[in-house]
């Protein structure tokens, strides 16, 4: 087994999906607030890379968050590298586009991928990460949630019910792990990232109807990540950032 590392030195955080989107302007956030950040990503192996190295202390690390041991093996690695870690990001997420009226398109397969990758993937990581995380005595747990999770609408029923499951887990963590982690989420309405480059219909809506007259970027939820870090008094909260979508009746 490799020697455990000394854990002086810059905090360290994992960023689960780090590789694309929210999570990428995630990673490049925590950077800048002077972290030593792990990007992992399973299909854009590239863009992983590509985004570690752009900061000034970064790592990629390969790994299928829908598999059960992955988690583990990315905490186990920044143990064996770091001797810490301080934050975790789950950003990762899958998601099928179905109208919520189409119950039959809805297979027992449909919601075990959702459910896997949106609950129980959140899940490995604190279960993996827990001593870790505590061991410092201000760990950092943040969810990149869904407004579909708050409200009606969403890409499809399971993917919502995840998103509303993921938020309520990350509430009873909020309580479970107080006082030396905290555990909050971001919910985010329509980000412009590749997940949503084809919701043309869905984009127009919301730029009429949101109070903001706009859709929203990776660097705004990025933004409110940091800022959920830096609230030390804030635990087991959903922070909606959906331009005020939500709003409107
Ligand atoms: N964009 C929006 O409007 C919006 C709105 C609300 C919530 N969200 C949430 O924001 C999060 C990020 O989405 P995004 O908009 O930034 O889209 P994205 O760029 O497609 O990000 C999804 C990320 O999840 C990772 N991922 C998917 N399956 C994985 C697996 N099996 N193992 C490891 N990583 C996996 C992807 O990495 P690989 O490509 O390497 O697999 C990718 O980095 C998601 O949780 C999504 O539900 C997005």
């Amino acid at each position: 087994m490799a020697e455990k590392a000394n854990a002086s030195g810059n905090p360290v955080a994992v960023v689960a999906g780090g590789s694309t989107g929210i999570g990428a302007s995630v990673a490049t956030r925590l950077d800048e607030e002077g972290y030593r950040v792990v990007v992992v990503g399973s299909k854009s192996v590239e863009e992983g890379k590509a985004v570690a190295a752009s900061l000034h202390d970064g790592l990629f690390l390969q790994a299928d968050l829908g598999e059960a041991d992955a988690a583990q093996h990315v905490v186990t690695a920044v143990e064996n590298r770091y001797g810490r870690l301080d934050t975790v990001v789950y950003a990762a997420g899958t998601t099928v586009r179905i109208p919520h009226s189409d119950i039959q398109a809805v297979t027992d397969e449909v919601w075990e991928d959702i459910l896997r990758m949106n609950v129980l993937g959140p899940w490995r990581f604190v279960r993996a990460a827990e001593s870790l995380l505590k061991r410092g005595g201000q760990g950092n747990l943040i969810v990149v949630g869904a407004l579909a999770g708050v409200d009606t609408g969403g890409s499809s029923l399971p993917y919502a019910v995840s998103k509303a499951a993921v938020h309520h887990m990350c509430k009873l963590l909020g309580w479970a792990l107080g006082p030396h982690v905290r555990v909050n989420v971001v919910a985010p309405g329509f980000i412009e990232t590749r997940w949503t480059e084809d919701w043309a219909e869905l984009r127009s809506l919301v730029t009429e109807k949101a109070p903001l007259h706009r859709t929203g970027r990776p660097e705004e939820i990025a933004e409110i990540v940091i800022g959920l870090m830096r609230s030390t008094y804030v635990t087991g909260q959903v922070v909606v950032a959906d331009g005020g979508l939500s709003l409107v009746p």
